[in-house]
């Protein structure tokens, strides 16, 4: 098939077999074609169509960033400002700059059709060294994203559940926290409750010592409570040991705290079930969930277009130009998933006509679809009234929509359900990958025989991200997920003009527009989002860890084994 169209990669820096150097050992690469031999030794089920990609793209696209996080990008959070109405500015940038990288994405998708996305483009491009790093990045964007997503998963499943309160026995409706968080989540959660309940009994004593309700207030607004500064035995007197120990409502066993996501561990299990089923059956859970978004998506437009209030729309950036780019940072989380329809082109029937559409047609789709929510949302809810965690369906409950609240919350668990669903589809095809090339051992490529998927792959990265939910830190989690991913983009972007240079005849069934000037723009506006995001320092020491785990690795197995195996065409 593809290697029809493609020509012997003349000009290129082909392969060196002999070890000059140790640089161009690192610099070695893979042409085209080998990559492409590869994928055809080892062929996974060509089943998906344009169509489905543009699903499984909508799919890994629409989720926590616009059900959740839009809420803290417009109205502001503790540790940033809020962008106001201007949210669909910083909208804007972030899809400026996820289309520049987009088209690289697809023209390389169209030229080297296999599973490894921009892992594989980095190694036909930029050589060994550079293709290792860029899949450890990958494996960071999906692996880690998943962790943080199954976590934020299991938070609104839990909260929707707690709606039946009465209707549903209540160890469903109203389950112990720790059988439905993590340990850091839990005790964060009892604390803040227990905080709550002392502030509660600290204002009924103000009260009936005759202190006016807003004063009281102020009070508990202006004071920042901390109850380690108190003697613990007055609190142990008092009733509220809890405020000193919050670890002490979960149980032990021995030393060790019990503290489980339930919730998140079961819906990696159900995803891995399918993932292990095949790619077809993916596709189609996919299909259903991105109808059942699109549809709350569309109701919540046609809805409350009718409670737009103008007012609402100004001051149209509260936080200026300052606001509008932070805005544009996190919301680049909501985009993150459209470059996920690459790692499926092994697996797309006509992947040189079809890929392309999937990654741009996505794109496209998600961007006015979030266009549309914000402008309706923050045109009918007052900045500072915006609720933080599910802003969407607030919004209908703050008008009396309540049934339309109501499909929302399923709209939206649906959402991230397909979000988890096509991410985790794209890290084991890019682990899959990374170990035909002999970067990674030959297990993570086994292919099952009836199902034509990588099984023990798909079960041993299920398990990791299930247990990985029991250590997790949320925010650091998702944080990590952007930077992982605007490397990758920027490689990418990267690898089309390298390409395009080295060997510039090479028949390509999908051109980015004006090379140089939009792979440029596209790695100054990622390196532009990674600049403005400010990632915290614990980020950035956790981003370094990885990178020096994924570099030992590296040296120590990959490069090894990629000497011996990689380049005789045994994959
Ligand atoms: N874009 C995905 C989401 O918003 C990661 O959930």
């Amino acid at each position: 098939m593809a290697l029809d169209n493609l020509s012997e990669f003349e000009g290129s820096e082909a392969i060196e077999n002999t070890e000059s150097s140790i640089f161009s050992r690192f610099l070695r690469k893979k042409t085209p074609e080998e990559l492409i031999k590869c994928s055809e030794k080892n062929q996974l089920n060509k089943a998906l169509s344009a169509f489905d990609l543009v699903v499984l793209g909508v799919g890994a696209v629409i989720g926590a960033g616009i059900f959740a996080l839009s809420g803290t990008a417009a109205a502001g959070g503790s540790e940033h400002v809020g962008a106001g109405p201007a949210l669909v500015v910083s909208l804007i940038f972030a899809a400026i700059a996820c289309s520049f990288a987009a088209l690289c994405y697809a023209e390389f998708a169209a030229l080297i059709p296999v599973a490894g996305s921009a892992f594989t483009y980095t190694y036909a491009t930029l050589g060994e060294l550079a293709a290792w790093f860029i899949g450890w990045m990958l494996v960071l964007e999906y692996i880690i994203g998943n962790i943080a997503l199954a976590s934020s998963w299991s938070g609104y499943v839990t909260s929707f559940l707690r709606g039946f309160d009465g209707v549903l026995p209540s160890f469903i409706a109203n389950p112990p926290t720790w059988l439905v968080s993590n340990y850091a989540a839990a005790k964060e959660i009892y604390r803040t409750a227990s905080i709550d309940k002392f502030s509660g009994f600290m204002e009924a004593k103000l009260a009936a010592m005759g202190v006016e309700n807003s004063h009281i207030s102020e009070l508990f607004s202006k004071v920042q409570f901390d109850p380690s500064a108190f003697n613990p035995a007055v609190f142990e007197r008092m009733g509220f040991k809890t405020l000193l120990d919050p670890a002490s409502q979960i149980p032990h066993l021995g030393p060790v705290p019990i503290a489980i996501d339930i919730p998140a561990i079961a819906i990696m299990a159900l995803i891995t079930y399918f993932l292990y089923l095949g790619i077809k059956e993916s596709a189609k859970m996919a299909l259903t969930m991105v109808l059942v978004k699109t549809f709350v998506i569309l109701l919540f437009i046609g809805v409350g277009i009718v409670y737009i209030n103008p007012e609402n729309w100004t001051p149209f950036a509260p936080n200026g130009m300052k606001g509008i780019f932070v805005g544009a940072y996190l919301m680049f989380f909501a985009y993150i998933g459209f470059d996920a329809v690459s790692t499926a082109a092994e697996e797309t029937k006509n992947p040189q006509k079809d890929m392309p559409i999937g990654i741009v047609g996505t794109l496209a789709v998600c961007t006015i679809l979030y266009i549309g929510v914000i402008a309706i949302m923050t045109g009918m809810v007052p900045i500072h009234e915006i609720n933080t965690h599910a802003p969407i369906a607030a919004a209908m409950t703050s008008v009396g929509q309540h049934w339309v609240a109501f499909l929302i919350s399923v709209g939206a668990i649906t959402g991230l359900t397909s979000v988890l669903l096509v991410l985790q589809l794209g890290g084991i095809r890019i682990i899959y990958a990374m170990s035909r090339d002999k970067f990674l051992p030959d297990v993570f490529s086994k292919v099952h025989r009836k199902y034509k998927t990588p099984h023990v792959n798909t079960i041993i990265v299920g398990i990791a991200v299930a247990v990985s939910t029991i250590f997790l830190d949320l925010n650091a989690a998702a944080e990590l997920c952007n930077i992982g991913t605007l490397s990758a983009f920027i490689m990418v972007c990267a690898g089309v003009r390298v390409l395009r240079k080295v060997d510039p005849h090479r028949h390509r069934p999908f051109k980015v527009p004006l090379v140089p000037l939009v792979p440029i723009l596209g790695i100054l506006t990622c390196l532009a989002l990674v600049g403005l995001g400010l990632p915290s320092i614990k980020t950035l020491i956790t981003f370094g860890i990885w990178i020096i785990i994924g570099l030992l690795l590296y040296f120590t197995y990959g490069h090894k084994k990629v000497r011996k195996y990689g380049y005789n065409n045994e994959c």
